[in-house]
């Protein structure tokens, strides 16, 4: 497994040592390729990464990156530069995004207990809102006007859609669409059209139609009512920082952004930015990270590894240490660490046992 770790910005570098860490412990004969992309190679160089940067991932198995923006980068700049340009250049064109709240993390909500927080959301990951197309447009008009067109192709729209079924149909069999078709004149309509084709196509799921700003109370008020999520671009963006808050904070996400069938490396990276605010001080909740990693694992084929490294993070959640996000007090490293520790302390497998 040739594995590019992309730590980037803030406490991208600060969680990517825990999950590296991790990862090293399982003994898979990952073998890393470390590459200083991100705002202090904008820094040297004015870009965010190198010309052949796309290249070198193509020759990598997997990507496992931490976060990128800097308040001294113009974030457009910052993120178009690097892990939009990623996602687009890969087209890596589905975002699955996870979302459990683990035993032993504080959940926002009062009574809601961990089973009443497990959901995937299935974001749009290559265009709609996040296409990049518009202008400033500076005659004309009498006054300046800024114009940004969301993008939904067939192509685009059908692929996600087919995949958020296919998890629909393995997890509980009901699909949650989450549009917003009653002031979208276009594109949401469009996108409606084609989950009603492609749902011809898995007549065992039921489709959850819902507008997105009464999912996102629903979220609030209902978790447990949700399970498959399919959501545009930045519907998906939104939609799962909300669900982050509810497995306990920003730094308990991780996501999987892929290109099913498409032969290119895929993206694990936690749900959350570079967060500047905490930055530096080895306080940053590694658990999304972690999360990603075991997302790789189980992605790359090492499903006993994923499954592994999986179990020893649910179990340091419920028995600490926790970062202070999450009502600790330790450190990144420290739950790293305990990772580890959790890690050497599993039964080993029945067929070495006695070995
Ligand atoms: P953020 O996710 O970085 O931070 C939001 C809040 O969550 C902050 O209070 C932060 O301290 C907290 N938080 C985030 N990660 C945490 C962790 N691991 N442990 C504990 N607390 C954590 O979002 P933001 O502040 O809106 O963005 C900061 C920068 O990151 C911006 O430049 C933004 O564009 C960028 N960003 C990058 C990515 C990415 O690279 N994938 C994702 C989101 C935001
Ligand atoms: C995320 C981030 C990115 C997004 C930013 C950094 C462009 O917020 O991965 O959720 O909006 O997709
Ligand atoms: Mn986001």
């Amino acid at each position: 497994m040739n594995v590019v770790l992309l730590p980037g910005d803030g406490v991208g570098p600060e969680v990517m040592a825990e999950a590296r860490k991790a990862l090293d412990a399982l003994e898979l004969g990952i073998a890393w390729t470390d590459v200083p992309w991100g705002s202090a190679w904008w820094a040297e160089h004015g870009t965010m990464m190198p010309a052949d940067a796309i290249d070198v991932l193509r020759g990598h198995d997997a990507i496992l990156m931490g976060a990128v923006g800097d308040p001294a980068v113009p974030d457009d700049e910052a993120l178009w530069g690097l892990i939009l340009k990623i996602r687009q250049e890969l087209d890596l064109w589905v975002n699955v995004r996870p979302a459990r709240l683990l035993e032993g993390i504080p959940g926002p909500l009062a009574g809601r207990a961990p089973h009443d927080v497990d959901m995937v959301f299935v974001r749009e990951n290559s265009e709609g809102e996040y296409a990049g197309v518009g202008g400033r447009v500076h005659r004309g008009f009498g006054h300046d006007v800024a114009i940004e067109s969301s993008v939904f192709t067939r192509r685009g729209c059908e692929r996600v859609i087919r995949y958020a079924f296919g998890m629909a149909s393995a997890r509980k069999g009901v699909l949650v669409n989450a549009t917003k078709s009653n002031a979208s004149r276009f594109g949401f309509p469009f996108w409606d059209e084609i989950v009603a084709e492609v749902g011809a196509e898995f007549p065992g799921v039921v489709v959850d139609r819902m507008l997105v700003d009464a999912l996102s109370a629903r979220l609030i008020r209902d978790p447990g009512s949700v399970d498959v999520v399919v959501a545009s671009n930045l519907f998906g963006d939104i939609l799962t920082d909300i669900a982050a808050a509810l497995q306990g904070g920003m730094g308990m996400a991780a996501s999987a952004n892929l290109s099913p069938g498409g032969g290119v490396p895929a993206l694990f990276e936690p749900v959350h930015g570079s967060a500047p605010d905490i930055a530096g001080r080895g306080i940053a909740n590694p658990v999304g990270a972690i999360w990603s990693a075991a997302l790789m694992l189980e992605q790359l084929g090492a499903g006993e590894g994923s499954r592994r490294l999986m179990d020893a993070l649910e179990t340091v959640c419920r028995r600490g240490p926790r970062t202070r996000d999450v009502g600790g007090t330790a450190t990144t490293a420290e739950v790293g660490d305990a990772v580890v520790a959790a890690l050497a302390a599993q039964p080993l497998p029945a067929e070495d046992a006695g070995a």
